[in-house]
Order: C-alpha cells, then sequence, then structure tokens
C-alpha cells in the first residue's frame, strides 16, 4: 500500500519515538504553515510519560531520523517541536505514486459503509425555495464525497406529498371542475390514465386555495377534509395524488438535472403511507406511545416540561382527528429504509430550523429499537439571507422559485463574461454553455464553501467573480491547465516523468497528496466546505508553480517541459475531481 508523504514522515517519526520505548502514536505528524512542510509536537505530548525534557526527547528522535533518506531537514523548534522537509526523493516517489493512481491518491475509508441521504425534501405542488437549494446542493456533494471514499450511498429525494398541501389542491380542483371522476365518492376505480391537471395548473391552484383557506375558515376545512379522506384511502382521491405526484417528479427531476443533482430513490410521505397501520400497531404493542388528549404520541424526553416549555417535546404519531403528521411519515420511512436497505447511516440534509422535528424522530426510532441514536444524523444548514440579513426572498418578498435563482445566476454569468471579454470570439451555443456552467460553479462554490451551519449573505456579484474564492476563479483555473495541454500538443511536448525540483513544484506535489486528507475529513465532518478548501488552495498552489516555473518556453530543458507538463495534468485531473465531487462541471475552454 502506498502512503502519504506526511504518513511516511509519521512512521519514521513514530519508529524514533519506539526506539525510545514510547508509543509510535507520538510520532504523528501534521502539516504545518510556518517554516517547514510538516512538524511534529509529539515530543512536548510525551514528556510527561518519558520523564524527560521535551527537548531532550526531540534531540534523540532528530537523531536517530539522522541519514534518513526520506527526509532533508529535521530540526527543533521553540520548547520541542520538530519541524521536517521531506527529501526531494520521497515527494519524486511520491508524485510517480499519485500519477499512476487513477484515484489519484484518494483511498476508501476504514470501513465502508451502507448510508442513505436523505436530501432535496421539495414538496409537491408548493416551489421550490432557496432552502431546498441548499439541501440538493450539499447533499449531492456530500453523496458525491462519500461515493468517492468507497461507501455504498443511497440518495434520496423524500418529496413532501402528504400534508395539507394535497388537501388544498383536491378540494380547489374540485372547485373548478367538480365533474371529474374523482369526486364521485361512488366511482372506485377506472379513472382516466391522463393527469388532469399540469404543473402550471398546481402551481395556481395549491396558492389559490392557500390564500382563500387564510382568510375564510370553511374553505380551510374544505382543504382539510380532503386531507383527511385522502389519507382514509378516498380512492378517487388516490388517483388524483398518483397523478399529481407523477407530474411533479417530472417537474423535479427536470429542475434537480439542471442542477446536475440525481436522485436514486424518488420516495416521499405518501409512498410510505401503507407502512403506518402496522407500525403505530407495533409500536402500541411496545407500549412506547401514550395518549394524550385524544392524540396518539410517544414521549422522547423523560425531563421534557410543558409549561416551562423545556426539553423536547413528544412525537405526535396521530392527532386527535385521526390525520398523520410529519413525524409520522418520517418514522414510517425510517422503517422502510431499516426493512428495504437496513443502512449503516441515515443522513439528514435539512435546514437548521427542523433539529428538533429530527430529535424527535430519531428518539422515537431508537425507542422502537430499529436504530442506535448514533446510525442517524440531522445534517443542518443555515439560511440564506439577502443583504439586509432577512431569508432571501423575491423583491416583492415571496419566495424565489429555484428556477429563477438558476436564471438569474446564468445571466449573471453571461454578463460577466462579456464585461471581462471572456470567450467572446466563441460561437453563441458555446457561449451559453459557457454562462450556465459558471452560473451554476458561482451558485454552487458560493454555497458549499461555507461552514454547512452558518448563514451567508446571498451576494451574485461576489459569486460571479473571477477573483477570490469563488466558483468561477477555479473553473478559470482549470480551463487554464487545459488551455497549456492544448499548446503543449500542438508544441510536440509530451508529458514524461515528474521531477519535483523548484519549491513550488514541490509544493504543489504536497496539495495533490493532501487530497485524501481533505476528502476524509470533509467525510468524518460531514462538512463540504472542507473539499472546497483544498481545491482552492490547490488552485492557488498551481498558479503559483506556473509564475514560477515556466513550462513551454524554449530555455527549458525538455525533460524538465516534460515534468512540468505531466504535473500540471496531474493538477488538472485532481481539480476536476474535487470540482465533480461538489457538483461543479468544468468547460474545454473559455
Ligand atoms: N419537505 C420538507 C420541507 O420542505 C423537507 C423534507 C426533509 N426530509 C425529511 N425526511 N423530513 O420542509
Amino acid at each position: 500500500m502506498s502512503l502519504s508523504v506526511l504518513q511516511t514522515l509519521s512512521a519514521h517519526l513514530g519508529a524514533a519515538f519506539a526506539a525510545m520505548d514510547l508509543p509510535g502514536e507520538y510520532g504523528r505528524v501534521t502539516e504545518s504553515d510556518k517554516s517547514a512542510p510538516f512538524q511534529c509536537n509529539g515530543a512536548l505530548a510525551a514528556a510527561k510519560l518519558a520523564k524527560k525534557s521535551p527537548r531532550d526527547i526531540a534531540d534523540f528522535v532528530v537523531e536517530q531520523l539522522s541519514g534518513n533518506p526520506d527526509i532533508a531537514v529535521a530540526e527543533i523548534a521553540g520548547p520541542g517541536f520538530i519541524n521536517l522537509t521531506p527529501s526531494d526523493a520521497l515527494v519524486k516517489r511520491r508524485v510517480k505514486e499519485l500519477a499512476a493512481d487513477g484515484r489519484i491518491g484518494v483511498r476508501d475509508a476504514e470501513k465502508c459503509a451502507t448510508i442513505v441521504v436523505d436530501y432535496g425534501g421539495a414538496n409537491v405542488a408548493k416551489p421550490m425555495h432557496v432552502g431546498h437549494l441548499r439541501s440538493a446542493v450539499i447533499g449531492e456533494s456530500l453523496k458525491r464525497i462519500l461515493r468517492a471514499r468507497g461507501h455504498k450511498v443511497i440518495g434520496d429525494v423524500h418529496l413532501g406529498d402528504w400534508g395539507l398541501q394535497m388537501g388544498h389542491l383536491i378540494s380547489e380542483l374540485q372547485e373548478e371542475q367538480p365533474d371529474l371522476p374523482y369526486f364521485e365518492a361512488a366511482i372506485i376505480d377506472g379513472f382516466p390514465k391522463d393527469s388532469p391537471v399540469t404543473m402550471d395548473d398546481m402551481a395556481r391552484l395549491y396558492p389559490q386555495a392557500s390564500a382563500k383557506s387564510k382568510s375564510d375558515p370553511g374553505r380551510l376545512k374544505k382543504s382539510q377534509l380532503a386531507t383527511a379522506e385522502l389519507q382514509a384511502g378516498r380512492p378517487g382521491y388516490r388517483a388524483l395524488l398518483d397523478h399529481f405526484i407523477r407530474i411533479s417528479i417530472e417537474y423535479l427531476k427536470q429542475g434537480y438535472g439542471d442542477l446536475g443533482v440525481e436522485f436514486d430513490l424518488w420516495k416521499g410521505e405518501a409512498s410510505v403511507d401503507p407502512l403506518i397501520p402496522g407500525m403505530i400497531d407495533a409500536m402500541k404493542a411496545q407500549g412506547i406511545t401514550e395518549e394524550s388528549d385524544g392524540a396518539l404520541i410517544i414521549p422522547v424526553d423523560e425531563n421534557y416540561d410543558e409549561e416551562k416549555r423545556k426539553g423536547i417535546p413528544p412525537v405526535m404519531l396521530r392527532a386527535r382527528t385521526g390525520a398523520v403528521l410529519y413525524h409520522t411519515t418520517d418514522l414510517a420511512t425510517l422503517l422502510d429504509r431499516k426493512t428495504e436497505i437496513d443502512p449503516d447511516y441515515v443522513l439528514y440534509v435539512v435546514d437548521q430550523r427542523q433539529a428538533t422535528h429530527f430529535e424527535q424522530v430519531f428518539r422515537a426510532a431508537v425507542k422502537a429499537g430499529w436504530y442506535k441514536r448514533e446510525q442517524l444524523e440531522h445534517l443542518g444548514f443555515g439560511t440564506v439571507n439577502g443583504k439586509d440579513g432577512k431569508p432571501f426572498t423575491t423583491r416583492a418578498g415571496g419566495v424565489l422559485k429555484l428556477s429563477d435563482l438558476t436564471k438569474m445566476m446564468r445571466e449573471a454569468a453571461a454578463k460577466r463574461l462579456e464585461k471581462s471579454g471572456i470567450g467572446q470570439d466563441f460561437g453563441a451555443a458555446e457561449q451559453t454553455d459557457i454562462a450556465n456552467k459558471i452560473g451554476m460553479a458561482a451558485l454552487k462554490f458560493a454555497d458549499l464553501q461555507n461552514q454547512r451551519t452558518t448563514n451567508y449573505i446571498f451576494d451574485i456579484d461576489r459569486f460571479v467573480s473571477f477573483e477570490g474564492k469563488t466558483g468561477p476563479y477555479l473553473l478559470y483555473a482549470a480551463v487554464r491547465i487545459k488551455s497549456l495541454l492544448r499548446k503543449a500538443k500542438d508544441k510536440g511536448v509530451e508529458p514524461g516523468d515528474i521531477l519535483p525540483l523548484e519549491k513550488a513544484e514541490q509544493n504543489l506535489v504536497l496539495m495533490l497528496d493532501s487530497f485524501n486528507r481533505a476528502l476524509a475529513a470533509a467525510e468524518a465532518k460531514r462538512m463540504p466546505h472542507i473539499l472546497c478548501d483544498h481545491v482552492y488552495t490547490l488552485a492557488q498552489a498551481f498558479s503559483k508553480f506556473y509564475a514560477d516555473c515556466p513550462v513551454l518556453a524554449n530555455e527549458v530543458p525538455d525533460e524538465i517541459k516534460s515534468s512540468r507538463l505531466a504535473l500540471a495534468a496531474l493538477t488538472l485531473k485532481q481539480l476536476e475531481a474535487g470540482l465533480t465531487l461538489l457538483g461543479i462541471e468544468t468547460p474545454e475552454r473559455m
């Protein structure tokens, strides 16, 4: 098995500590931003156990390392830090391995697991908003990162398709077209195959009903009744629901597809409805449910105090009206996943504001004995805010539709390209394609680069800028390498063995070598921004290399030309791989 430079150094230092009869773990090497690329702080940590001064331990370790062909410099700093510079030979050996490795250093996790990622979470009939965008972008990236690390990952969109919005749609459609067979209670089968509504109809009917219900309690009652009858299994309403879901999925597949987001499962709340009665009976039999004011609940916090509003409120399994709720469908979904997939982990990429909901659901699932608590994770994220610091909306204050948002990004990217004169002599189709890719890269990178849990401000001008830590900057960096490779081909220069001699070359190799570490950290913390940091620092390391080390200039010896060209090609490969894991596509040129 091939080790990274950091792992190789750790092994050498571990052996040196072991030679002092100290645990090898003290030899752990970390990256350093000080005078040398790596450091080991084990001498300080080991002092107590060894009953020696850190300095004496460090002296001994450095002594052990002298003459080691993998280490150029091992130097003591301060009270006993050991600064480490790898030898040229080690760096060269490692880059050769990386260049020959189809995964560019990426390794499988120690334990590969089966993981369900629940993300997207769009609602049938309700327009998608920026919260759904964050879920889709973060979830997709996590799914790809986990897959890259060898896990078996199943992405499920978990549509919201079982709530009051369905009752709104059904009852509003009935007001418009009362003669449809779906509304005739006596008709129980043979319903038309074609949907009576389009996506546009639904987008009109739902807000119409919702607005009417706000001012008219009688109208709301109708929607509630339709919801209850649907959930009780009224055949005409079920048939309508099937149409609504099918039409919505077609539409959503398009919308998510435009974002480069793909789900393995298109299940939703409605799809687990058949499991609910059995689930509730089983939970009752287990004795974990309680009746409360006619509702059926599961207490999940011994110290819950309703009056003082302290602790976690109980799970609502069934309301007094008999309706099942958001808790119920999420529990039934966990049961469904248990029996169909039996995952090691279920990750929910959902707005931070739903944290209590998930805590409740998870505790109930643990009480039911289906999962251990640590198998269930809510990966919350913050809100996208406008410049006023309030959640981002349209100019009129409404929910911003996802399609309008992506359109906005594409247009801003096209404008920016025009202003900077980039790609203006290409054909119209290519220009549009480039603008689309830049727009999406801008949007996704701006979202992913923040620590997932923080809120951020939607600042389109900054997002589409080619300068700074942005998606467009990274695409530009990748495209610049592509153009270098084309130029080299024209000149007949072939990539060869990589001989990293200059400092900027060595640094670039060490950056490339840290890819797996970044992915492992992003995986462990479920935080794509760690990968964003990696691709950004990699692009910067390439920039430095490109400025310091001419590749195709006439005076450069052929062997060096070929070496630098190969290093550039390897960087491009990793840059694109990293961007792909963020869900970002790179154009061929711009
Ligand atoms: N449809 C929900 C919403 O719009 C999000 C669903 C999240 N996933 C889940 N399993 N509850 O808020």
